[in-house]
């Protein structure tokens, strides 16, 4: 009987744990794979990791390469230098990176290096906009990965439009849907909204981290005022980034949100914060995964950038690109519009690891015949 093959995950902040996290069981339940979990230690607060580890009933790591915070050299790379380590010594059959944060383009780097077949998970987004760190580690991380997993055939596009061909790309759906759906009861059961005061449908949820938004003291300021007028529509809870509150503390930014009436509560785990958002009336985000969460369940969001690399979010979704300046006229709007059918993209379905892995053992098969 053959080994199973050794797969390398790659989990390293927030937005990464809900991606790994099917794939992780998946593999588990596999008898031809066995997943091997690497958190980099990106992120590293309870409500950034731990709790959301636990939420999606991830076990602790195999391998947690500790590199905190730094600028994005001394990020990528720490995360290269303890990762090569790790690959080096273990040789794993595999190596699955997931999103655009700056582990995923370390690692990457590393894996291709040392001829580690590597996959990419959540392949072809872009927003074309090369101020957004992200953007520049997913142009990286393509260009490198043997194997590009899409969740939307605007991804497959790009990627076609860049030159890479078309046997490297399988379009497998989104796996944040099947993370949702791996935890439904769960989050049906948490009812979070009502811990905090508010009835189905009596609030909206806030997010902001993107350093476009918060880093800028006068971009935040003007954010701060347009909440504070959207509070005054609909009741807010804003569960604050680190990053984030870091920034309003600094401008005394905190203190006038709280007084306006905007809920500010810690980072809100995975569980927690999907109960928020399954109840919400709106959402007003600048995050990538949020637009596709509110996609899924047909809920109003409202998306304070100036691109995305989802637009399938707002062509097949409910999210729309908003400005500053008119964020309280576009949230009283979508509160008004009726609630149109919800329409899901193609294999947003919940089925995505399970496409995955039959693409594995394809792409394992294909390699073995070829070498016979
Ligand atoms: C990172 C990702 C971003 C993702 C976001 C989700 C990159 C370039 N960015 O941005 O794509 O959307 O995660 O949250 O990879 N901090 C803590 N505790 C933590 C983590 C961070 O206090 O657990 C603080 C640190 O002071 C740090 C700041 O937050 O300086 C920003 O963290 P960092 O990981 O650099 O980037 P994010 O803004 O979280």
């Amino acid at each position: 009987m053959t080994m199973p093959a050794r797969v390398h995950l790659i989990a390293a902040a927030r937005p990464n744990f809900m991606k790994v996290a099917p794939l992780w069981h998946a593999l588990a339940a596999a008898p031809d794979f066995t997943p091997v979990l690497v958190h980099t230690g990106q992120h590293y607060d309870a409500n950034m990791s731990d709790a959301i580890f636990a939420d999606l009933r991830l076990p602790a790591p195999d391998h947690h390469l500790g590199v905190g915070s730094g600028t994005h050299a001394e990020q990528t790379g720490r995360v290269m230098i303890a990762y090569e380590a790790v690959a080096m010594a273990d040789r794993p059959d595999w190596l699955i990176v997931v999103g655009d944060v700056n582990s995923t383009a370390a690692c990457a780097l590393v894996g291709t290096k040392l001829g580690i077949p590597t996959v990419h998970l959540e392949a072809g987004l872009r927003s074309r906009d090369r101020a957004m760190p992200e953007e520049l580690n997913r142009l990286m991380t393509d260009v490198l990965a043997d194997v590009l997993w899409t969740p939307s055939p605007d991804a497959d596009a790009n990627l076609a439009a860049e030159g890479i061909p078309p046997a490297r790309v399988t379009r497998v759906g989104n796996i944040m849907m099947d993370a949702f759906e791996l935890t439904r009861p769960a989050i049906m059961a948490a009812d979070y909204p009502a811990a905090l005061g508010f009835t189905p449908g009596g609030y909206g949820v806030v997010t902001l981290h993107r350093p476009s938004n918060v880093d800028d003291p006068a971009q935040l300021a003007r954010l701060v005022a347009a909440l504070e007028q959207a509070q005054a529509r609909l009741p807010l809870v804003f569960p604050v980034h680190p990053r984030t509150a870091a920034r309003l503390a600094t401008a005394g930014l905190d203190t006038r949100l709280a007084a306006a009436g905007v809920r500010l509560v810690a980072p809100a785990p995975y569980v927690r914060f999907m109960s928020l958002v399954t109840q919400a009336a709106a959402v007003i985000t600048d995050s990538g995964g949020i637009q596709e969460e509110t996609t899924y369940l047909g809920i109003p969001c409202l998306t304070l950038r100036e691109n995305t690399e989802r637009p399938i979010t707002i062509s097949e979704g409910t999210s729309r690109l908003v400005q500053v300046g008119d964020l309280v006229a576009t949230l009283v709007s979508a509160l008004a519009e009726p609630r149109s059918q919800r329409r899901r993209p193609d294999r947003w379905d919940g089925r995505t690891a399970a496409r995955c892995l039959a693409d594995l053992r394809a792409r394992t098969a294909g390699a073995a015949s070829a070498a016979a």
